[in-house]
């Protein structure tokens, strides 16, 4: 079952639960309805094997609801956060993909790893360009280019992107784009897409061509290097070289 559907399913199940205990008259006022269908939702996400970090969530859901409800803040504010939260997130419920962006210590990293001479660099799933942007200024021979699906990160990463002649920036989906003509294509995404991204990378990237994964090793083969990158966050990058072989280039 995907994550979002368990969550509202968790949620249902709580209020139903609240809504039970209080017909029987087992619950009265508002804070035990409350707290009896925030307990209730997190033990039937803990029951659906939902992610650790959604069982706060559930905690602290309707408690806030609640609170918020009772501040008096106009809807037009809930609309606003939602419709930005929208445009940042975009399909991440679906993708399984969150935003947080590459420091600047990683964009170092992987120019350790960038040929003498020009080369070709794609960001898949590239967020505000945090990553290509120092990239692109340290190596004006090399041409970077960021393919991003959430409407408001890629607008921020083509405005603050706009002076760098060799940036190119695409808003679309990452496996719908054509990966072949790239020497080194570089993810930050989550463990979800992983396998997904292996079989893209075998298929379409020329022997000799790099996939570097920041944080996420691939399930299905150890990396051919691993970059300690020494920031404070403790990154690593997982280095996988396209050779051609029957297992690269094959499924
Ligand atoms: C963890 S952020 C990494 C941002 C950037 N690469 C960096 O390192 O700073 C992942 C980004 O991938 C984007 N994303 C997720 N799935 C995508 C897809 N299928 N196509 C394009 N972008 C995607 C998300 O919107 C998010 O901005």
């Amino acid at each position: 079952m995907p994550p979002a559907l368990k969550a509202l399913l968790s949620q249902f199940v709580g209020f139903g639960v609240a809504f039970v205990l209080a017909r029987a008259g087992l619950l009265d006022g508002l804070w035990p309805l409350v707290g009896a269908q925030a307990v209730t939702a997190a033990a039937a996400a803990a029951v659906l094997r939902s992610a650790r970090w959604w069982l706060p969530i559930h905690l602290a859901f309707l408690p806030l609801v609640v609170m918020a409800q009772r501040l008096g803040v106009p809807p037009g504010w809930y609309l606003a956060a939602f419709t930005l939260l929208v445009l940042v997130y975009w399909s991440s419920f679906h993708t399984q993909v969150p935003l947080y962006l590459s420091n600047r210590a990683t964009a170092m990293a992987l120019a350790t790893l960038l040929p003498q001479g020009p080369a070709r660099v794609l960001d898949i799933g590239a967020g505000t360009g945090a990553l290509l942007r120092p990239l692109a200024q340290a190596r004006p021979d090399c041409a970077f280019t960021g393919i991003e699906l959430a409407p408001a990160t890629w607008l921020l990463g083509r405005v603050l992107g706009r002076k760098l002649d060799n940036l190119a920036w695409r808003r679309g989906d990452l496996f719908a784009h054509d990966w072949k003509h790239y020497d080194l294509v570089y993810a930050f995404l989550s463990p979800v897409p992983m396998a997904a991204v292996w079989r893209k990378a075998r298929a379409e990237l020329r022997p000799g061509s790099l996939l570097v994964s920041n944080s996420f090793a691939l399930p299905e083969r150890e990396p051919d290097a691993l970059i300690e990158v020494g920031d404070r966050r403790g990154t690593l990058l997982y280095v996988y070289r396209i050779d051609g072989r029957s297992d690269d280039r094959s499924g």
